[in-house]
């Protein structure tokens, strides 16, 4: 073979595609966001990988909302500042971008912290990734933090009906951003901007797109999902302004969507139309998560909740007029400045009250730039260790008795993915619980009817009904 025709055969062999790492932290809009990103940049031809080690291009999605969480960030970036140094080393080549709250908050800071790092790109910008990547890869360092005029919905692709459905049968939906609140404690204002609310076409058709792929169940996402609103279709040249109940209701009709859900909510945003759709809508879940945070009013107001412990127990007691299997969720910080063993058992006493079938707790975190930081009074950390182990085990024991409450009864579940042993199929309850079924008549998919026989930690088990 001549050395011509030996050059012609290397031509002939496509490049092998570069590969993507995308690491998410946080919460679930990192999740969607992670998702449209590695969708973003499926269109310059890169794929997924699995693991950092292989990857072309790592991505960090990172989380500012507790220390904890932006110092995971740092330590990650250490580790990969290696693996790119032994990449190097082989004449190789690895990127890495910083993406999510702590790009957004940090900005460059995070370039002159972590050298290693070509990208610093906030939640706003990610329709600019693609472009972003591009400069990096002819040698520039890229911080894109700014607020964007432009929609990013409007300019970042759908993903094709085949990679939806290789994600499952469920999926996010992001409606809404940003969060005017100001609770004291939180950064996510700062990182994430002030609320935006995208339109009633968008989301209408990305989920009309995904119930075609064949997802059965949609979570609508936003930090404050319920202060969504939006304009509803032209009627006789009128429009009418929509809130989130509305919106619920008009995402029902969509054909295949058989079961909705939203997350998080911020108790100020409950209105009327939305607790009347949880009455109305037999396909929204009987399951909400809505963070109340503490029990003390002291505590409330300074936390610049702007609502009272009993302005929440009257609110969940409307909701669960309107539907009375609804489960509750909640979150909590212990801790926060100025709080008393007074002020603490407030919180156990809302907690006995209401009954949560499911949540979250923390240690209070001061946050850089927060109200909270300044205030006089921060109580010390064994202190808090303290309270958040004497809340947690009262709410492991009402998550529990939740879960034991279901035994002996039947509920729908929609399938999701095979179990471990053969036969066995993996769903969720209406109440998010992961059902295993070992006996299950069904498809990936379908929504059956089972009869739990047994609550275990973390999961039910069950047998067709
Ligand atoms: N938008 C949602 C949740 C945002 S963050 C809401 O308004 O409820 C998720 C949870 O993290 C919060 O509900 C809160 O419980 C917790 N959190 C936020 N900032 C925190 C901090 N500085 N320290 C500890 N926990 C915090
Ligand atoms: Fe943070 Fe409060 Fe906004 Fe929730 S409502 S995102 S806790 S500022
Ligand atoms: Fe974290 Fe940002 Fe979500 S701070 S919780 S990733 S909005």
């Amino acid at each position: 073979m001549d050395s011509k025709l030996i050059e012609q055969e290397a031509a002939d062999v496509p490049p092998a595609p570069k590969k993507v790492f995308v690491k998410t932290y946080g919460c679930q809009m990192n999740v969607y966001d992670s998702q449209r990103m590695t969708d973003a940049l499926a269109a310059e031809g890169y794929v997924a990988s699995q693991t950092a080690e292989d990857a072309d291009l790592v991505l960090l999605n990172t989380c500012h909302i507790r220390e904890k969480a932006a110092e995971k960030v740092y330590s990650e970036l250490g580790r990969l500042r290696k693996l790119k140094e032994d990449r190097a080393s082989a004449g190789g080549e690895m990127l890495i971008g910083v993406a999510g709250c702590v790009a957004q908050a940090e900005g460059g800071e995070i370039i002159r912290r972590a050298k290693a790092v070509d990208l610093v790109i906030g939640p706003q910008t990610y329709h600019r990734l693609p472009d972003a990547i591009r400069r990096v890869r002819g040698g520039e360092k890229v911080v894109e933090t700014d607020y964007a005029i432009e929609d990013k919905f409007e300019h970042l692709p759908a993903a094709k009906p085949a990679i939806v459905r290789s994600r499952g049968v469920t999926a996010f939906l992001t409606v809404q951003e940003g969060c005017d609140k100001f609770c004291t404690f939180c950064v996510v204002p700062y990182t994430r901007g002030s609320e935006t609310s995208r339109s009633v076409a968008q989301i209408v058709a990305e989920a009309e797109g995904l119930a075609r792929a064949g997802v059965r169940e949609v979570t609508l996402l936003g930090q404050n999902v319920n202060a969504w609103h939006g304009e509803g279709p032209a009627k006789a040249g009128k429009t009418e302004e929509w809130g989130l109940g509305r919106l619920l209701s008009r995402l029902a009709e969509i054909p295949g969507i058989e079961r909705l859900r939203y997350t998080t909510s911020h108790p100020r945003d409950m209105d009327d139309e939305l607790i009347a759709a949880h009455r109305d809508l037999d396909t929204l879940m009987p399951y909400l998560h809505l963070p109340v945070q503490a029990g003390s009013d002291r505590i409330l107001k300074a936390m610049n909740r702007r609502h009272t412990a009993d302005d929440y127990r009257r609110l969940i007691d409307r909701i669960r007029s309107a539907r009375s299997d609804i489960a509750m969720s909640g979150d909590f910080i212990v801790g926060f400045p100025g709080e008393t063993d007074e002020d603490f058992a407030e919180t156990l006493k809302i907690v006995r009250d209401i009954g949560y079938a499911q949540a979250f707790s923390f240690k209070y975190s001061p946050r850089p730039g927060t109200p909270g930081a300044d205030l006089d009074g921060q109580v010390p950390e064994p202190v808090k260790d303290c309270r958040l182990q004497e809340l947690q085990a009262l709410l492991a024991s009402q998550q529990k008795a939740f879960a034991a409450g279901l035994v002996g009864g039947d509920m729908g579940v929609l399938l999701e993915k095979e179990g471990r042993y053969e036969g066995q199929l993996v769903g969720r309850s209406p109440w998010l619980q992961p059902v295993v079924i070992d006996d299950a008549a069904g498809e990936i998919g379908d929504i059956i009817k089972v009869r739990i026989t047994h609550a275990n930690a973390n999961s039910l088990s069950a047998r067709a009904a």
